[in-house]
């Protein structure tokens, strides 16, 4: 793999309780320490009990952080939207972006509940790929990028 090489993994998956204000708070700060330490960029929105992450950066570091996430228990029921290779990152300039729900606009609330039933629905159907550009996934996460020009 040629040095500089890039990978991103995005993912949805469901928070197991009611995470208070704190936890989410915790969660956040242990991922932009974890993630500036790795080289790891990215964003992490929190909506009606449910997490959609991004990931991106080396390949190694990317996968032995969703490892962990994974492992977390604060959370379950992980289903990865997309995961690949990559030319250059979406959120270059941070190591966590994150956003709760009481920071989303009203269309982003629509977006990440149409997004999760979309997911929902598909991950009954054994064999089926996750959906992702196809139900708004990147105008979603684009929506956060501190770089876009509006
Ligand atoms: C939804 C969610 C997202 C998380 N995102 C990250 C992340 O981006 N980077 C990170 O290092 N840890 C993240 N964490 C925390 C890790 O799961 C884990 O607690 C942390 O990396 C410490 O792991 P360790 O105790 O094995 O060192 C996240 C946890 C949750 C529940």
């Amino acid at each position: 793999m040629p040095s500089g090489a890039l990978h991103r993994i995005v993912y949805m998956s469901t928070a197991v309780g009611v995470l208070r204000a704190e936890e989410l708070d915790r969660i956040y700060l242990r991922a932009k320490s974890g993630n500036a330490r790795a080289g790891i960029t990215g964003l992490l929105l929190f909506y009606e009990g449910a997490f959609l992450q991004m990931l991106e950066g080396p390949p190694a570091g990317v996968m032995s952080v969703a490892e962990r996430i994974r492992k977390d228990r604060r959370h379950s029921g992980m289903i990865t939207l997309e995961a690949r290779a990559i030319e250059e990152r979406a959120f270059a300039d941070s190591p966590m972006h994150f956003v709760a729900a009481r920071n989303l606009l009203a269309g982003e609330k629509q977006a990440f509940s149409d997004l999760r039933q979309a997911v929902n629905a598909r991950s009954h159907m054994i064999g089926t790929p996750a959906p992702g550009a196809d139900n708004g996934l990147w105008e979603l996460i684009s929506s956060f990028n501190p770089l876009r020009t509006a």
